[in-house]
């Protein structure tokens, strides 16, 4: 049994970042015809009650979506997240949140498909309920990093893998700097999108030099900090790599992360940040 329960952190200012930013992904995909294919291989859960006893322990949502809900002035790239919080929320009140499923899940066309993997069994049950009559969507109980290697190439040529670990084990970084090599090795045309939490700078030193050092091209480097760079009390900051991402993603999600970072950040703490980590 894992011990992260994505449940505490739902609706967090890391969610906020990572969802509109996947939002727009999926969004640019579905520009072109045809059809394509999504791996979530760290799905969670899929909807959260904001309201459930372990969101409101420490209320993360507060400093994320909340701090969101009920602004007038978000520019447009944000509406296909702000959107998929909106359907959880038919009556106008803040109470439910999609996770990366759901996010996904309302942009597919009936043509594309999605698997999600969710290592925790509680966890993976309650999406295997969720999806088992949804013919697009395919649930396993597996380990994500075991599931990149099942899964791709997918038969569409053409998809998005989500990596959204929850960084609960020593040296995820080297693991999640090997899944992509493993996975860009199969599916070298896939666009990929890496989460990760911002630690000391040496470790971020570290995992960027990894990530060079793969060789792999095109990747994109979004961050945000909310908390000085000293702040010990809690994660200061994440960020998203992604790997080939779709033309014109880049001025979005420029966009996005610039609107973003003062909204969520502790009196203008912190910083933000998108650029090329490897260009062409
Ligand atoms: C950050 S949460 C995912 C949140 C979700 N992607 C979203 O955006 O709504 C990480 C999830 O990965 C699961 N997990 C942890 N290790 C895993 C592994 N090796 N393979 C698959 N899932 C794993 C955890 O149980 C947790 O639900």
């Amino acid at each position: 049994m894992l011990a992260y329960r994505h449940q505490f952190h739902a609706g967090n200012f890391a969610d906020a970042f990572k969802h509109a930013l996947l939002a727009q992904l999926v969004l640019a995909l579905t520009r072109k015809d045809k059809p394509f294919f999504c791996l979530d291989t760290h799905a969670g859960i899929a909807h959260y009650d904001l309201q459930h006893e372990w969101t409101q322990k420490n209320a993360e949502y507060k400093n994320g979506i909340g701090l969101l809900w009920e602004r007038k002035d978000a520019p447009s790239e944000l509406a296909p997240y702000l959107d998929a919080v909106r359907a959880e929320n038919p009556d106008g009140r803040l109470r439910y949140y999609p996770g990366s499923p759901r996010i996904i899940r309302r942009l597919l066309r009936s043509k594309d498909r999605m698997t999600l993997i969710e290592l925790n069994k509680k966890d993976c049950e309650s999406l295997v309920t969720q999806y088992a009559r949804d013919r697009r969507v395919t649930v396993q109980c597996v380990d994500g990093y075991q599931a990149l290697k099942a899964h791709l190439p997918p038969q569409e040529r053409r998809g998005l893998v989500f990596i959204d670990s929850s960084f609960d084990r020593a040296r995820e970084f080297q693991r999640l700097t090997q899944g992509l090599v493993a996975a860009h090795k199969k599916f070298s045309t896939g666009v990929y999108a890496l989460w990760y939490p911002l630690m000391e700078p040496a470790a971020m030193g570290g995992f960027e030099r990894g990530i060079v050092a793969t060789g792999i091209r095109r990747i994109l480097q979004m961050e945000v900090a909310i908390h000085p760079d000293d702040w010990m009390m809690s994660v200061r900051g994440c960020g998203l790599l992604v790997v080939n991402p779709p033309f014109g993603f880049e001025p979005v999600a420029r966009t996005i992360v610039d609107w973003l970072w003062p909204v969520l950040s502790e009196a203008g703490a912190g910083y933000r940040k998108t650029a090329w980590l490897v260009p062409e």
